[in-house]
């Protein structure tokens, strides 16, 4: 049983965080949902709750260190234990035409993709290092480790930055037993890929089925489980690897 360990996710009212704190909140472990999306947020908690778990909603926007620092510390005091894994999931795919891109587009998702998560990962190795243990997930996407992006190329430039963010944290902080993965999903059907205006749109992600060697674009809950995987004991010689889960899509489509 996990049921004295406490993960924390950013982003996770919605989405691939979402499935992500149910699947956590299913193991017995203690979950701390946090988003900028309050209704969400608090929805997610009541769920894990009523179904048996054990959560907490904080509203938390992973562009604020000051806030990202406060809600881990202020969760650590209050259980009087560290968090025994992170997951850095908050992300933006905001599609902006090359000719468009400003300082301020560029730097905004830089913002919350990439040094978001090192903001979080920041705030949490402290207490992680004292234990002697921890896991940390950063997620990036196949548009940071495989493909190029038109539109997007902050989210090209901070998801790769990811792999990168994993590939040092894993070596940095290896030597006090945590463990630092990342993982890539391909096309998952969320918010974030159903936008037409910034991503694929349901139709878009149909025809993106069509490139998949499994058939079907992927789903949140497909994401949760190799996250929970990468947390879990299974995975305990696994750091600074990403992890691409994407039906099969970067080795089939030629
Ligand atoms: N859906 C896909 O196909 C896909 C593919 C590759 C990578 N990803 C990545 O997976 C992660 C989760 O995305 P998703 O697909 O579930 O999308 P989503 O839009 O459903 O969820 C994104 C979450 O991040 C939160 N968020 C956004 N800005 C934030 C901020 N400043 N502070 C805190 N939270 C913030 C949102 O409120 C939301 O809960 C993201 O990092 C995304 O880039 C998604």
């Amino acid at each position: 049983m996990n049921d004295n360990k406490m993960v924390i996710i950013t982003g996770s009212g919605i989405g691939i965080g979402r499935s992500t704190a149910k699947v956590f909140g299913d193991a017995g472990w203690h979950v701390v949902v946090t988003d900028i999306l309050e209704k969400e947020g608090q929805e997610i908690r009541d769920e894990i709750i009523s179904n048996g778990g054990s959560a907490e909603f904080h509203l938390l926007d992973v562009t604020s260190s000051a806030e990202v620092t406060n809600v881990v510390q202020s969760v650590e005091e209050s259980h009087g234990q560290p968090f025994s894994a992170a997951v850095a999931n908050a992300g933006i795919a905001h599609k902006v035409p090359f000719d468009e891109m400003t300082d301020e587009k560029w730097a905004h998702t830089l913002d919350v993709d990439l040094t978001g998560e090192f903001r979080l990962i920041r705030a949490v190795a402290p207490g992680m290092k004292k234990a002697k243990t921890g896991s940390i997930v950063c997620v990036s996407s196949v548009m940071g480790t495989t493909y190029g992006w038109h539109d997007h190329i902050q989210y090209n430039a901070a998801k790769s930055g990811v792999v990168g963010l994993v590939r040092g944290l894993a070596c940095d902080l290896g030597s006090h037993g945590i463990r630092v993965n990342g993982l890539a999903p391909g096309f998952i059907r969320t918010a974030q890929a159903l936008s037409t205006v910034h991503s694929l749109g349901p139709e878009g992600l149909e025809k993106a089925a069509e490139y998949i060697p499994l058939g079907r674009v992927g789903e949140p809950d497909e994401m949760a489980d190799v996250i929970v995987f990468m947390c879990s004991a299974g995975a305990r010689y696994l750091t600074g690897q990403t992890i691409i889960v994407d039906g099969g899509v970067t080795v089939g489509r030629y």
